[in-house]
């Protein structure tokens, strides 16, 4: 049986499932194992089940032993791993796509109904108490005929483009190609991201965290907006230039964001915290029960068909 070193604790069905599958090594405190600990516990191990919050990067991979053949990421989302020097190393990289693209999707039309509705400063004044409500109190955004631009058309996106419409938004997009007709459903592409944002009344981020989309959101991307629009991020941090994007709201160029993922998580920018129109969730994108049980299966039977047939089907370098 192949040993494999699992970093984070698994739901019990899944730790079941690896237990039947191959030899694994469960982290049963799930304590957060700094980088130099993954690699000595990788130690006579075939491969790991990493998760989001373990960085493989360049150096760690390149100390990793030769035993290890593959690191089986308990994600969609790949940032955390050096594809090039897994790559260099002889190691598979592979991801959990399509099984969380339900529930990130909820996840993304809840940051965008929190920011544009003041869930953040309703909640607040629900706990506090003594609020006096008026016809003009904490008034929101509708989303009835507002513009939603998505950024990064995949399957994630693609739902929230779905739910969103059913909901009277209109659709505007940017990815790398266009979509077919009957994936578009009517939603406008945009050629560039410039053009995308000036149409963006809210933006929905859900595209993956690349050298070409770090920090897509800046300084000179944010004058692009309509003033007062509202960005919300359901993909990763590193799309965003967190010091732009506080300045934009304090300016008010931006009015309101939907965050459920950040830089050096979950080390948020302290200046998030002082915005009362940031809606803030701590990575909840894929939090549900079916969700993670569909994420580790997919995460062990990549490490099983990988070791039975040399190949598997979410391989991503
Ligand atoms: C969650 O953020 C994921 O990438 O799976």
């Amino acid at each position: 049986m192949k040993k494999i070193l699992i970093t984070r604790k698994l739901i019990k069905e899944s730790e079941d499932k690896a237990a039947k599958t191959f030899d694994p090594i469960f982290n049963s405190n799930d304590e957060l194992y700094s980088q130099p600990k993954v690699i000595e516990m990788s130690k006579g191990c075939d491969g790991i089940l990493s998760s989001l919050t373990d960085k493989m990067d360049q150096e760690t991979i390149n100390q990793l032993p030769d035993t290890i053949k593959i690191i089986s990421n308990f994600a969609v989302g790949f940032g955390n791993i050096d594809l090039d020097a897994a790559k260099k190393r002889g190691i598979t990289v592979t991801n959990t796509p399509e099984v969380l693209s339900d529930a990130t999707a909820e996840i993304g039309i809840l940051l965008i109904l929190g920011a544009c509705r003041r869930a953040a400063e309703g909640i607040e004044s629900a706990k506090v108490g003594g609020w006096k409500w008026s016809a003009d109190y904490l008034i929101g955004k509708q989303l009835t005929g507002t513009r939603l631009g998505i950024l990064g058309m995949g399957r994630i996106g693609q739902k929230i483009a779905k739910i969103a419409r059913s909901l009277g938004m209109i659709i505007h997009y940017h990815n790398r190609s266009k979509l077919s007709e009957d994936k578009e459903l009517g939603a406008v592409y945009h050629k560039d991201i410039k053009s995308l944002f000036s149409v963006s009344d809210v933006l929905s981020i859900c595209c993956p965290a690349t050298k070409e989309t770090e920090n897509m959101i800046n300084k000179e991307t944010v004058e692009f907006f309509p003033k007062g629009a509202i960005i919300t991020n359901v993909a990763r941090g590193d799309i965003i230039d967190d010091e732009a994007l506080i300045d934009a709201l304090n300016r008010r160029k931006i009015y309101a964001v939907g965050l459920d993922v950040y830089k050096n998580e979950p080390n948020l920018n302290p200046g998030y915290l002082q915005i009362k129109s940031a809606f803030i969730l701590p990575h909840l994108g894929s939090a549900t029960k079916d969700t993670r049980i569909a994420m580790a299966n997919l995460a062990i039977d990549n490490i099983d068909d990988f070791f039975k047939t040399g190949n598997c089907k979410n391989k991503v370098n």
